[in-house]
């Protein structure tokens, strides 16, 4: 099918978006764009000395394939790139390209449905408790190997929504018209099917 239709999928760190976004994608045949990895790319690349403009603008299919953009150091850099409105300025482009490519995409992030794609056809907001979405990724990043403590994986998650809900550029907060699902006290097959039966709704 060559329709063009965007579901865009927001929500705060590790709610289970990335989940959530690939397993839609994979069900319609979509694209999936997770437009964290654009700022975590920014962020690696500022770790490694590279002023965070110049690392946007000059962001290539190579930044997002490092294999160390999942760690904690990296999401704790991407969320203070994140902060700069001429770092978002530089990845806008991109992402509007890729949202309205034939055959439908999937973006995931914490502006889609506000900023990127405020047309959007469908709009998600996933969250959960800091707490739930801690724990979760403290099993994710012990899973990898990565030495950490539930204590720091929390303490990581609040200054990271606290720093993506207060800045001035792109808030993180729900569009007036997305659907908002909790997934505190579901399993990841639960809120799928809460996503699916949204979108069907719409399609
Ligand atoms: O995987 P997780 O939910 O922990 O984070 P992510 O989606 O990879 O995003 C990393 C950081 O990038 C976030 O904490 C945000 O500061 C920033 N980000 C953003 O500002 N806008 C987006 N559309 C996506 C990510």
């Amino acid at each position: 099918m060559t329709d063009i239709f965007t579901i865009a999928i927001d929500g705060p760190a590790a709610a289970g978006k990335g989940t959530i976004s690939k397993a839609i994608a994979a069900r319609f045949g979509f694209a999936h764009l997770d437009t964290g990895l654009l700022y975590r790319a920014v962020g690696a690349r500022v770790l490694a000395g590279a002023d965070p403009i110049e690392a946007a603008k000059s962001l290539q299919a190579q930044d997002m394939e490092r294999d160390d953009l999942r760690s904690a150091e990296v999401a704790q850099a991407a969320s203070k790139v994140a902060v700069i409105a001429e770092v978002r300025a530089a990845l806008v482009d991109f992402q509007r390209a890729f949202a309205r490519r034939a055959g439908g995409a999937v973006l995931d992030g914490r502006d889609i449905g506000t900023v990127i794609c405020p047309n959007a056809e469908v709009k998600l907001y996933v969250t959960a408790s800091a707490e739930v979405r801690a724990g979760r990724r403290f099993k994710e990043l012990t899973g990898k190997g990565e030495a950490t403590s539930l204590e720091t994986v929390l303490a990581d998650v609040k200054a990271r929504d606290a720093r993506d809900m207060n800045r001035a550029e792109a808030p993180l907060k729900p569009a007036a018209d997305a659907v908002v699902i909790d997934t505190s006290e579901l399993s990841i097959e639960q809120a799928l099917q809460i996503a699916l039966t949204e979108i069907s709704a719409l399609k």
